[in-house]
């Protein structure tokens, strides 16, 4: 949550930082601000809303400037407003700070400050550290970085930060401490940012800061030291981001464009890792635990929202193949549990942006206890796939939507490859089904184009629902995560309230919200299960309720009840959640279209969760 952008270098930093804050608006859209030093001094322009308000509030300003940095913030500590935005400045005005993060102990240290003169103009954690910085820089006659990193030293919490002086203008000091950071290496110039989007096009070098590091830079020199004034050597690795990732490609959002692209990030995600005509499923990222994995108790998969929704799907895959028992679980939740948990558990961490705060710390409960961790990321180099022992990146590009489609469809993807490979350690799988499996998820790709051609009447459905205030999602087995998935995404993004229910849990209450105008999405594919979803179809028409039923290709029994049906290419059941994801991923972004929703930035979320 919240995105910073910082240079230092020959450039006008404006346009940099400008574009940078658009690429990581994802992050947070309550507000945006940007500093700058030129030869006249420190100019600070800030402004509430997204950042196209503070392009707009800035035009005809002087926005000269070879050294800036810039944040776009999701509000924690006080309302999003213009006064609250970053960045924020010391009480001297000198100092200039941006923060992703949070400071815990920012109210005993604020009220420490007080007494000693300080005043305040916003009611920010962020105020506070640059403040505090600036008391340490006075009192003990230091230089910035020593100040930055002593104060440091006396706050609790989280940060990526970086701080500016207008008395030097030739500096920047960044550090981080559970939230992201990258350094972007170019000719004579830094580049800082929460994630590379910011850089890619100007630098394919790159630093990932670590946690308890702080860096200091000018034009032509980069000093990186941790927190224990310990001196760190730099490793610059090579982005493998490309720039035609970070942009719509035609497509009138980011969240359609990715759905459009699933056919490719499915395979991507497989590329290298099966070979169908052997039977046999690589993965590289856990191969050292092969041996263990013969050998294990129980799997714990944490994970918040859509990715917990992964994790379900998950528990069905494994279980069913691999005979593993597993345990799905919340991240927030199991964090404050006192769970019991072995040497001889695997917990697998599920996160798309690889920050979440919850997802983190349950790493670091049961990394603890002796559990091995494995990580399943989309963002290569994020915190997570660092703090875990090993892990699979599931290599779906950027997500730039706020609602996650393509990470959900590749964390599934990966989950069944992780499914095979278990089932190939331990033997659960005869050679021949497992070549079956895998020759038939080989071609799901081609599947998923198929189910997206859909896409029109979707659409068309969509103009029916889109004024519905309610919508219920049933499915069954490894329908029920589908259906939980599907609800998730049209809450999130079209404000409709939208429920996910095993459908045969419906009648033990849901089943009284039925009546006329309540819409009920079923999955009622061909599996094991279609005979008795077909059953909950009929309680719910029996009650007047209006049924879109997903169903497979060449269906007539369900499109005998339900008032429309969207098909989907038949599956064998392990992989019909990847394809029966794409009809709800589309009726909830045409239903939000409709609605005139910001669908890439729904109302009071944020892509990466890095707060609690
Ligand atoms: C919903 C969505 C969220 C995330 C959740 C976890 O569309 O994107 O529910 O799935 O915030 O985020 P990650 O996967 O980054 O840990």
């Amino acid at each position: 949550m919240c995105g910073i952008v910082g240079y230092i270098g020959h450039r006008e930093a404006w346009p940099i930082i400008l574009k940078g804050l658009k690429r990581l608006e994802y992050r947070g859209y309550d507000s945006a601000g940007i500093a700058l030093i030129n030869d006249s001094g420190l100019n600070i322009y800030k402004k509430a809303g997204k950042v196209q308000e503070l392009e707009n509030f800035a035009k005809g300003k002087d926005l000269t400037g070879t050294v800036g940095i810039g944040h776009t913030r999701w509000a924690t500590h006080g309302a999003p407003s213009d006064r609250n935005s970053h960045p924020h400045t010391s009480n001297n005005g000198k100092l200039t700070i941006i923060h992703n993060g949070i400071i815990e102990n920012y109210a005993t240290l604020k009220e420490e400050l007080l007494t000693r003169g300080h005043e305040f103009k916003s009611d920010t954690d962020t105020e506070v550290l640059i403040h505090l910085i600036e008391e340490v820089y006075k009192n003990d006659n230091t230089d910035l970085l020593e100040a930055v990193r002593l104060a440091l030293n006396g706050v609790n919490g989280a940060y990526a930060i970086v701080v500016m002086d207008e008395d030097q203008p030739g500096q920047l000091i960044a550090a981080r401490k559970g939230s992201p950071m990258v350094i972007g290496v170019g000719d004579g110039e830094y580049f800082i940012a929460s994630d590379a989007t910011p850089i890619v096009e100007y630098t394919k070098n790159v630093i990932y800061l670590n946690d308890n590091e702080i860096a200091f830079l000018k034009r032509d020199e980069l000093l990186i030291k941790r927190l224990d004034n310990v001196i760190q050597t730099p490793y610059i690795q090579e982005l493998e981001l490309k720039l035609e990732m970070l942009e719509k490609g035609g497509y009138e959002h980011f969240m359609l464009k990715e759905i459009f692209e699933q056919a490719r990030s499915i395979r991507d995600c497989m590329r290298g890792r099966i070979y169908p005509n052997e039977g046999k499923v690589q993965l590289g990222g856990i191969k050292e635990y092969a041996d263990k994995l013969k050998n294990i108790d129980r799997i714990i998969i944490v994970a918040c929202g859509t990715s917990w929704h992964a994790g379900l799907v998950g528990e069905y895959l494994i279980e069913e193949y691999a005979r593993i028992p597993v345990e799905v679980e919340y991240a927030s939740e199991f964090r404050y549990r006192n769970p019991i948990i072995t040497e001889k558990d695997v917990v697998i961490a599920i996160s798309q942006s690889g920050e979440t705060a919850d997802t983190m710390a349950a790493i670091e409960m049961a990394k603890e206890k002796g559990a091995t961790i494995f990580g399943v990321c989309n963002v290569v180099g994020a915190s997570i796939p660092r703090l875990t022992h090993a892990g699979v990146y599931t290599h779906a590009g950027p997500e730039i939507g706020v609602a996650s489609t393509k990470a959900f469809t590749a964390q599934v993807t990966v989950l069944t490859l992780m499914a095979f490979y278990m089932a190939q350690q331990k033997g659960t799988l005869t050679h021949s089904k497992l070549i079956e499996l895998l020759t038939e998820l080989d071609c799901i790709p081609d599947k998923i184009q198929k189910a997206l051609e859909s896409n029109d009447l979707i659409k068309e459905i969509a103009e029916k629902f889109k004024d519905s205030r309610n919508c219920l999602f049933l499915g069954r087995g490894s329908g029920f995560p589908v259906a939980l998935e599907g609800a998730l995404k049209l809450k999130e993004i079209s404000y409709i309230h939208a429920e996910g229910y095993p459908a045969a849990e419906m009648k033990h209450g849901p089943i009284a919200l039925i009546d006329e105008e309540m819409p009920v999405v079923v999955i009622a594919t061909k599996n094991s299960s279609y005979e008795k979803v077909i059953s909950n179809i009929q309680e719910v028409k029996a009650r007047k309720g209006i049924v879109l039923a997903i169903v497979t290709e060449g269906d007539v029994e369900v499109r005998k009840m339900a008032d429309y049906c969207i098909e989907i290419p038949d599956a064998s059941e392990a992989f019909l959640p990847l394809l029966a994801t794409i009809p709800l991923q589309l009726l909830s972004y045409h239903i939000a279209v409709l609605r005139g929703c910001n669908v890439d930035q729904p109302r009071n979320l944020a892509k990466s969760v890095t707060v609690e």
